[in-house]
């Protein structure tokens, strides 16, 4: 009978089989299925793994120092850590058209990972965090050409430039299978059931133009945000975070008026989006309480200075998307 022990002896042995003593690199990003392959692999083939973690300057507050220490000091994995947040700054510098933004950022993040799997000379094998919806979604798009609405951030054509074979331990797994895969080996519960962040990260939640200084603005908003729907707990012991399949602040670089003390100020506003869906194909704003609006919206605007205005988006999917971008 199928048990999570049994599955991981045999997805250990399969990789050991498949690999042998060659060694293999591997793409962190912080998600759920690259983390979870990462400590498949490892508990598998220990050293022969080496992860590189590029942080892109669009992460969530602390987010790089999180993997830095899940994986590097609690689990013992090899992890390369490239900061490459000027290059991306300065490669998105005066683009404000999303598509563009996407495409900028995909392109810097195969050559930022390309650079450093180079370095790794020893490598035969690129592993990728591909789960059995990708193994589907990929093979429809090339026999039906889906219409796209937003490209997604896409590093297929990593292997065949580097020459390298593809290890992809996670092919059969559903979303929930790998969650529980991922708890089984030691991963945090709270970082396995996160809410899913897109490839390019708070590049499509600054709206328009990415700036630095915008970026550390929406990363405060959005920890407070977030921080306040994990504190909340209902009769059943799940927070407003459980309840809601995505949330997150989103950065609009208009300015408008706002009074502090004896001041008046002029600052950015800051929109929180919170849904509830089942496949993000369509999703319903999610009905979070008044008195935890109001919360969260205290705390960005005393908080955050350059913020000074918060709102709620109320729109559905469709028509509007779950990302403002
Ligand atoms: P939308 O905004 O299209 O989002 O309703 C649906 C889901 O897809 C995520 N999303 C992305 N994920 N790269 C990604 O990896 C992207 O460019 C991208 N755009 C949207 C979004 O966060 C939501 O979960």
């Amino acid at each position: 009978s199928w048990t999570m022990p049994n599955y991981i002896d045999d997805a250990v042995a399969r990789i050991r089989a498949e690999v042998g003593d060659e060694e293999v690199i591997l793409g962190l990003s912080g998600g759920v299925d690259s983390s979870v392959a990462a400590a498949l692999i490892h508990r598998a083939i220990g050293d022969q793994l080496t992860c590189v973690f590029v942080d892109h300057g669009l992460l969530r507050l602390n987010e790089g120092q999180m993997v830095m220490d899940m994986f590097a000091k609690n689990l013992g994995v090899k992890v390369v850590h490239v900061d490459a947040s000027a290059d991306f700054m300065g490669q998105l510098a005066g683009e404000t058209d999303p598509e563009k933004k996407r495409k900028i950022i995909g392109a810097e993040f195969v050559e930022v990972f390309q650079r450093e799997a180079k370095k790794l000379t020893n490598a035969r094998w690129l592993a990728q965090g591909t789960i059995y919806p990708d193994v589907i979604e990929s093979a429809g798009a090339k026999t039906k050409k889906a219409h796209t609405i937003k490209s997604h951030h896409n590093v297929g054509g990593l292997p065949e430039t580097l020459n390298l074979k593809l290890l992809e331990p996670l092919r059969e797994l559903f979303k929930d299978e790998v969650r529980e895969l991922g708890v089984a080996l030691g991963l945090p519960h709270d970082m396995v059931y996160r809410h899913p962040f897109p490839g390019p990260g708070l590049g499509v939640r600054i709206l328009g133009e990415v700036r630095k200084d915008f970026a550390d603005l929406l990363r405060r908003a959005d920890a407070i945000f977030i921080e306040e729907l994990r504190n909340t707990r209902d009769e059943d012991g799940l927070s407003w975070y459980d309840k809601t399949s995505q949330a997150f602040a989103v950065f609009l670089p208009v300015k408008s008026v706002g009074v502090m003390g004896d001041g008046r100020t002029y600052d950015y506003v800051v929109a929180l989006r919170a849904v509830v869906t089942s496949d993000f194909m369509t999703a319903h704003w999610a009905e979070l309480p008044y008195s935890l609006l109001g919360k969260v919206s205290n705390r960005i605007i005393n908080e955050v200075r350059g913020i000074n205005r918060v709102v709620y988006d109320v729109s559905g999917k469709p028509p509007a998307t779950i990302e403002w971008e």
